[in-house]
């Protein structure tokens, strides 16, 4: 069989199973993801004429995170192992985060949210707490600029009532004077904690419909009332520092996030390690509960 003729017979071969992948995907769009990441509503119209080759337009390979979640984890023993207070390792970490936001932004992840201090961090020493409050303004004074120049949309989710007056004012006018950019989303998770989210979202709803049936209470209402309610769920969850565990972030929202734990202490976390992360995500096969094709 010359070369001709072995194309066109290895099309109807591949075009069934291909075809049946799509159409599960037009049902649920998060089925065979890794495989067939981009699918265009062209090649899904396409798909639907049996045997049509639309393999043959163009698709793109597995795609980036849209929405990197990281545990900022082991500060404090970076500092340790250089016989430094666990404050400089505080300072230390706060240092990276313009870099990896640029980097993060530069490849083209559309929101980075960064657990940076827990509802539970309270119980630390009071002078590191004082420390990570002051390493916050100070990041806050010295790249407000930067962040609203290069296209930064900053936000804070967390209970930030309890943290002192110059703080909530720097937050909130960052928070406005970003508000407009769109190039990338970098959410800090300030006195936040996954159960309080859930928990004051059901408040919320309740104070909202104070005469409606708990028992209607959907996934997606609910949902609505958390405070990531207007960014999407994380696709790829890194937890620096080698703990294994997900600490109360955001523990609603990443259901379905695949979870990246790394030995690397957080001041080492580069962009070459966030590289590495992001390799390992696209060699994912993310199912959401489905099945492979
Ligand atoms: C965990 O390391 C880190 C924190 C609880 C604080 C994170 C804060 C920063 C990186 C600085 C502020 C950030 C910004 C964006 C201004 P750990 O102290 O638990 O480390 P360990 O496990 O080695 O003790």
């Amino acid at each position: 069989m010359g070369l001709p003729a072995m194309f066109f017979a290895i099309i109807p071969l591949l075009s069934g199973p291909v075809a049946q992948l799509v159409e599960q995907r037009i049902e649920n769009p998060r089925v065979g993801s890794s495989i067939l990441p981009q699918a265009t509503s062209l090649q899904i119209i396409f798909c639907k004429i049996d045997y049509f080759p639309w393999y043959f337009v163009d698709t793109k390979s597995n795609s980036i995170p849209t929405h990197v979640a990281i545990v900022m984890d082991g500060n404090g023993r970076w500092a340790q192992n250089r016989h430094m207070p666990r404050s400089m390792g505080h300072a230390k970490g706060s240092s990276i985060v313009r870099g990896l936001v640029e980097h993060c932004s530069h490849l083209g992840i559309k929101y980075l949210t960064l657990f940076a201090f827990s509802t539970e961090n309270w119980s630390r020493p009071r002078d590191e707490v004082s420390t990570i409050m002051e390493l916050f303004i100070k990041y806050l004074e010295k790249e407000l600029k930067n962040l609203a120049n290069s296209g930064v949309c900053f936000k804070v989710i967390g209970d930030i009532s309890l943290f002192d007056k110059e703080l909530q004012e720097k937050i909130n006018d960052a928070v406005e004077l970003t508000s407009r950019n769109k190039k990338i989303v970098l959410t800090l998770a300030a006195n936040y904690g996954g159960r309080w989210d859930i928990v004051k979202a059901f408040q919320s709803w309740l104070k909202e419909n104070p005469s409606s049936d708990v028992s209607l209470l959907s996934q997606e209402t609910l949902q609505k009332y958390l405070s990531t309610s207007d960014i999407p769920d994380p696709d790829l969850l890194i937890r620096t520092g080698g703990e294994q565990r997900i600490s109360n972030f955001l523990l609603w929202q990443i259901a379905y996030s695949e979870l990246y734990f790394t030995e690397v202490l957080w001041p080492e976390f580069d962009k070459e390690q966030l590289e590495i992360a992001i390799s390992w995500f696209k060699s994912r096969q993310r199912r959401f509960g489905s099945v492979s094709g």
